[in-house]
C-alpha cells in the first residue's frame, strides 16, 4: 500500500462531531506520549502531519487526516491516563476515546500502542479489556524500538502476550515498530490495505450489516504473526 497523499481535514472534541464519510478509517490511542502522532507522521511519510511533542498531553482532540484523497481516513487521538490532568480531565478525555471507540461505525481498526520499553501496564491491560469486552476490533503496536535491544523486546513482547493470553483466546495483530528507524510500516501499511479490502467487500455484500465486527472476526482468523514478519 502507498499513501500517495495525507491531509489534515477536522478535530473533533466528540464522536457525533466527526466527519460524516463512509469509507474505513485507523485510530492510533495508547498513553500519552507514547509515539501516537509520529507513528501517524511516520506512515504517511510527513513528518509534520500530525503534532507531536516531547511533553506528555500534546493531542487533545480526534482528529481526522484524509488518506489518498478520501479512500480512507487516518484518526489521531488524546492519549489516556495522563496523571498530571487531573481526574476530570482524565475522565472526560476517557469519555472522548470510550465514545469514540463504541460508537465510530467507521473505525476498521482501532491500533493500540504500547511503549516496548516497559514490561506490561495495568493501564493497557484494562483498556484493551475494554476493547474485547466491547467488540471494538484493535491491532497492538509496539513502539521505540529503538530505544531497546531486541532481547528486551522480545521479553516485553512476550510478557504482554502472556499477559493478554490470560483472559483471551487469541491475540489481536502485533507489530513492532520505530518512528525513529522507520520499522514497521511496510508492516502495518500492508495490514491497512488487507483491512480495507475486507471493508469494501463486507460493505458490498451486506450493506446494513456491523462492518466493526466483520472486519475484526477476519482479521483474527489470520493474525498474530506480524511480528515475527517485520525486520
Ligand atoms: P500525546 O499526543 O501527548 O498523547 O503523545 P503521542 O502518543 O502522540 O506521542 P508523540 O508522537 O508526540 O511522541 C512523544 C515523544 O516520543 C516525542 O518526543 C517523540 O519524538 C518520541 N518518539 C515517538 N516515537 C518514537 C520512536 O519510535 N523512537 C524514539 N526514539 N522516540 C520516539
Ligand atoms: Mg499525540
Amino acid at each position: 500500500m502507498e499513501i500517495k497523499n495525507a491531509k489534515y481535514e477536522i478535530s473533533s472534541a466528540k464522536v457525533n462531531q466527526c466527519p460524516d464519510t463512509n469509507v474505513p478509517e485507523y485510530a492510533f490511542i495508547g498513553r500519552s506520549n507514547v509515539g501516537k502522532s509520529s507513528l501517524i507522521n511516520m506512515l504517511t511519510n510527513n513528518g509534520s502531519l500530525a503534532k507531536t511533542s516531547q511533553k506528555p498531553g500534546k493531542t487533545l482532540l480526534i482528529n481526522h487526516f484524509k488518506i489518498n484523497n478520501g479512500d480512507w481516513y487516518i484518526v489521531d487521538l488524546p492519549g489516556y491516563g495522563y496523571a498530571a490532568r487531573g481526574k476530570d480531565q482524565r475522565q472526560s478525555f476517557a469519555r472522548m476515546i470510550e465514545g469514540y471507540a463504541l460508537e465510530r461505525r467507521q473505525l476498521a481498526c482501532l491500533f493500540v500502542l504500547i511503549d516496548v520499553r516497559h514490561s506490561p501496564q495495568k493501564i493497557d491491560l484494562e483498556f484493551i479489556d475494554f476493547c474485547g469486552e466491547n467488540g471494538v476490533p484493535i491491532a497492538i503496536v509496539f513502539t521505540k524500538a529503538d530505544k531497546v535491544s531486541q532481547k528486551v523486546a522480545d521479553h516485553n513482547i512476550s510478557l504482554f502476550k502472556n499477559e493478554l493470553l490470560e483472559k483471551w483466546e487469541e491475540l489481536p495483530p502485533m507489530f513492532l515498530t520505530s518512528s525513529e528507524k522507520k520499522k514497521g510500516r511496510d508492516a502495518i501499511l500492508d495490514f491497512i490495505e488487507k483491512t480495507n479490502a475486507i471493508w469494501h467487500q463486507s460493505l458490498s455484500e451486506n450493506p446494513e450489516e456491523n462492518l466493526k465486527e466483520e472486519v475484526e472476526k477476519d482479521n483474527n482468523d489470520t493474525t498474530s504473526t506480524n511480528i515475527d514478519q517485520i525486520s
